[in-house]
């Protein structure tokens, strides 16, 4: 069994208000032992605990949920894709850093995604050629950068980078739209989420992304594709009726979605089972977003408890479809 979504912190990094000099940089406070909070600027993120960062903690809960494999990625409030470049650089490498040396004492079980300084393509480049080096698999990416959506030239071009360096791509979303209105009841996860998810498919399918990229890309998107599955048809629907909708594409959407993949992070036996009719199963994946809050509490309950699904669909979706994903499968 792997988990292809599940994130990690490190126990601590250096005070990056101080070194760049403007506020409202992520930092941890360590409550008690075990446990601490997320802090972004003076507010308070998100709690967390040992898992985030330890190893042994991460392989004692793997056990007791029967996960063989893990890959962890840092969570999308690291990115800094906001920041000037060469400081999102200086964090993707210290978050790189820290990926590669919880996986090390992982026991072989856990595998990273990094982070790249995606504003700027040549330095996401860069970054990511060192970062498989170095032993990452691939690499997170957020679905936009700032108002430059995922059929961007600049993003582009660093996903046909992906592709000649083998790296898995797993897009997650970050930045949420609508912030005014979604800042009360955490909207902004249960209602922005699915929406930057669904806007980063689109954007890749109507801006002819796909059309560009190399087939042999691998590529996944998180929370199973957020809303897109469940409005596909809204979406062919009006590619087919209004010619201003079908922009650079050359197939109705429904024709793209053998060029990626989507987690199975959707927390419904029902909507996995659809999520899974719409995809096919051969491109639904175990993630749980675990060790966070509304991850998944026990990684791969939903997908070993979900009805209408036999054993051989079952294996592929908690670890034959990421083999393939990650490029582990054996020949
Ligand atoms: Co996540």
């Amino acid at each position: 069994m792997i988990d292809i979504h599940s994130h990690f912190l490190p126990e601590t990094w250096p005070d990056l208000a101080a070194r760049f000099g403007t506020p409202d940089w992520p930092w941890m406070r360590h409550t008690e032992a075990g446990k601490a909070m997320l802090m972004l600027g003076e507010k308070e993120f998100r709690p967390v605990y040992d898992a985030c960062w330890s190893a042994s903690r991460r392989i004692e809960e793997m056990d007791r949920d029967g996960i063989d494999l893990q890959v962890i990625s840092a969570t999308p409030l690291l990115f800094a894709y906001d920041r000037p470049a060469q400081q999102a650089t200086e964090c993707a490498r210290l978050f790189n850093d820290s990926a590669r040396e919880i996986c090390c004492g992982g026991a072989g079980r856990l595998l990273s995604l990094c982070q790249v300084p995606l504003q700027d393509t040549d330095a996401a480049c860069k970054v990511l050629s060192g970062a498989m080096r170095d032993g990452h698999v691939g690499v997170q990416i957020g679905n936009h950068v700032g108002e430059r959506n995922l059929d961007d030239e600049g993003l582009i071009v660093f996903l046909q980078h992906c592709a000649s360096e083998g790296a898995a791509v797993l897009v997650h979303p970050w930045d949420m739209l609508g912030k005014e209105r979604t800042h009360k009841y955490m909207m902004a996860w249960t209602v922005g989420m699915p929406a930057e998810t669904q806007l980063g498919i689109v954007s890749m399918i109507l801006g002819g992304a796909f059309e560009r990229l190399p087939e042999n890309l691998r590529l996944c998107f998180a929370h199973g594709g957020g809303s897109f599955a469940f409005l596909l048809g809204r979406l062919d629907n009006a590619w087919r009726r209004r010619d201003i909708v079908r922009g650079k594409s050359t197939g109705l959407p429904s024709s793209y979605l053998r060029r990626f993949y989507v987690d199975s992070a959707v927390f419904d036996a029902a909507a996995l089972r659809f999520l899974a009719d719409v995809m096919g199963e051969d491109r639904v994946m175990l993630g749980s977003d675990y060790p966070f809050p509304l991850g998944e509490e026990f990684v791969g309950e939903l997908i070993r408890n979900a009805p209408g699904f036999g054993a051989a669909a079952k294996t592929r979706l908690l670890g034959g479809n990421a083999e393939r994903f990650l490029g582990i499968a054996e020949a």
